[in-house]
């Protein structure tokens, strides 16, 4: 669509002439895992780190050896204990975290909310949202700076409250969550990392403070809302909601025949929330900053979106899927921005991968990032090219070298619910707005919980005439 081929910001890997030891790992890791990859990671099919205590971090990247671990052998690859404790201040026992005939359970009751009907129901919520959306954004002069990566985050926080709770957000409100929740990710990748290395948490007292400290806050201010709307199913009181909430509080397991507790709901929902918003304001962070360096796309997408829906606030949830351009750079946009850059099981079994051996007790590192963007796997694997995902090519067939969203029985349970929010904001805001880069502001990635810029992204927005 564009002839000049264009490469979006990220750090460029460690050459592989320098000294790999554990300290320098650690050292990297601080800023972030995304600052630990060295050229050959992008090119070789296994990364060993020899971890203290014995055990070793592995990091597959063939998609045979993905596949292995996500899906043909999945019960022997659990869930790793670090990343259990590291999110547990928050999230308690949730799904993103459990094992087991626990995780099944809590799998069963979780997946009908996320099923077709259950998005068809929650679709005029989202649409509610996207309008609230333009309102702030036209706030916004033509030659001002918009910070749109924070408007991606009030915007996705906002759907999540809707949806779920039936809890329209405030600006104050969405500014002290997400403030809170940044506070919360630094400590926690500094739990998981202590974890992971078998070091104890008082080695780094004050983290470990705000880490429970910062989980304890926001769990408690959700808390408080779906402890009142439980007392008001319970006692019959409460009115017609039609949310995820009523949705969960209603469910009853198949199998076991018991509902949720009020403290399994709060689980749910608080990692709900965190999952739902986080991720999707960091990937939609990144589609404007290509957008505002591609035009060509931008109005490709408008000019879509005008054709499918010329007054966008009634489009149907049907026509959302005839955005073609519109899903193909969304998609092209998670390769190379995956929210989740990284995630870990642990090895409960002796294995083998690409010929290597691997050990009971091993944590196997999956990275979406790496995959990506792996030489042997992608053509140009750091260039902006939707058209990698259009005509017919759609990704699905990619398991193992594509997966953004996971793969096997542990995919994302969003994953449907977060491409439609994405791909109504994305065409709502390239209709509305003609996006521009602010100039000399280059977002520099660095992966936490999250994929995000560690000095924001901004875009110049001007109102487009009609
Ligand atoms: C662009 C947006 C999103 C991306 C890229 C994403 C990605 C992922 C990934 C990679 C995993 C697997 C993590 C692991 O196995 O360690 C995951 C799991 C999960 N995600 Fe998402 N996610 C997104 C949005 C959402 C949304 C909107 C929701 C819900 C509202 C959600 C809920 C979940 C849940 C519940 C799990 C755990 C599933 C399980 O273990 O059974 N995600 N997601």
């Amino acid at each position: 669509m564009n002839g000049c081929p264009y490469t979006p910001p990220h750090p460029k890997p460690v050459p592989d002439g320098e000294k790999r030891t554990l300290w320098k790992w650690i050292q990297r890791t601080r800023k972030s895992s995304l600052h630990t990859l060295y050229e050959g990671s992008f090119r070789n099919w296994l990364t060993v780190l020899k971890l203290p205590g014995g055990h070793r971090l592995v990091m597959p990247k063939d998609p045979a050896d993905i596949r292995k671990v996500l899906v043909d052998k999945a019960p022997d690859f659990p869930k790793s204990e670090a990343m259990h404790i590291a999110l547990k201040p928050l999230l308690g026992e949730s799904i993103f975290t459990t094992n087991g005939e626990v995780w099944e359970r809590q799998r069963r009751m979780l997946d009908p909310a996320f099923a077709q009907s259950g998005l068809k129901k929650v679709f005029p919520l989202m649409l509610d949202a996207v309008e609230d959306l333009r309102l702030r954004l036209e706030a916004y002069g033509d030659t001002e700076s918009c910070p749109i990566g924070d408007e991606m985050t009030h915007v996705t926080a906002d759907i999540i409250m809707r949806t779920i709770l039936s809890y329209p957000l405030s600006a104050g409100e969405a500014h002290n969550l997400a403030a809170q929740f940044e506070k919360f990710q630094r400590k926690a990748s500094q739990v998981n990392l202590m974890k992971i290395l078998h070091l104890p948490p008082w080695m780094v007292p004050w983290d470990w403070v705000i880490w429970r400290f910062q989980g304890w806050r926001i769990r408690n201010l959700l808390g408080k809302i779906i402890s009142s709307r439980f007392r008001e199913y319970q006692t019959g009181t409460g009115g017609e909601y039609g949310d995820i909430l009523e949705g969960l509080m209603s469910a009853v397991d198949p199998v076991t025949k018991t509902p949720f507790s009020e403290k399994e709901l709060i689980d749910q929902i608080v990692m709900l929330f965190l999952a739902g918003h986080e991720t999707s304001a960091s990937v939609l962070g990144w589609t404007f900053h290509i957008l505002a360096n591609q035009p060509d796309y931008a109005e490709a997408i408008r000019r879509e979106a005008e054709e499918t829906c010329p007054d966008f606030t009634k489009v149907k949830f049907s026509e959302v899927a005839r955005l073609k351009t519109t899903r193909a750079v969304f998609r092209e946009v998670l390769r190379l921005y995956p929210p989740v850059a990284f995630f870990s099981r642990s090895s409960a079994g002796d294995e083998e991968f690409h010929g290597c051996p691997v050990r009971s007790g091993d944590l196997v590192n999956l990275s979406p990032y790496v995959v990506q963007r792996h030489t042997e796997l992608w053509e140009d694997p750091d260039v902006f090219r939707p058209e990698r995902f259009m005509g017919g090519a759609n990704g699905r067939n990619d398991s193992g070298r594509y997966f953004p969203f996971s793969t096997g029985p542990r995919i994302c349970i969003g994953a449907a619910f977060a491409q439609q929010e994405a791909h109504l904001i994305i065409a709502r805001v390239c209709q509305l707005f003609e996006i521009e880069p602010v100039q000399g502001l280059v977002p520099e990635p660095v992966s936490r919980l999250t994929l995000r810029s560690e000095n924001g992204i901004s875009v110049k927005l001007k109102k487009r005439s009609c």
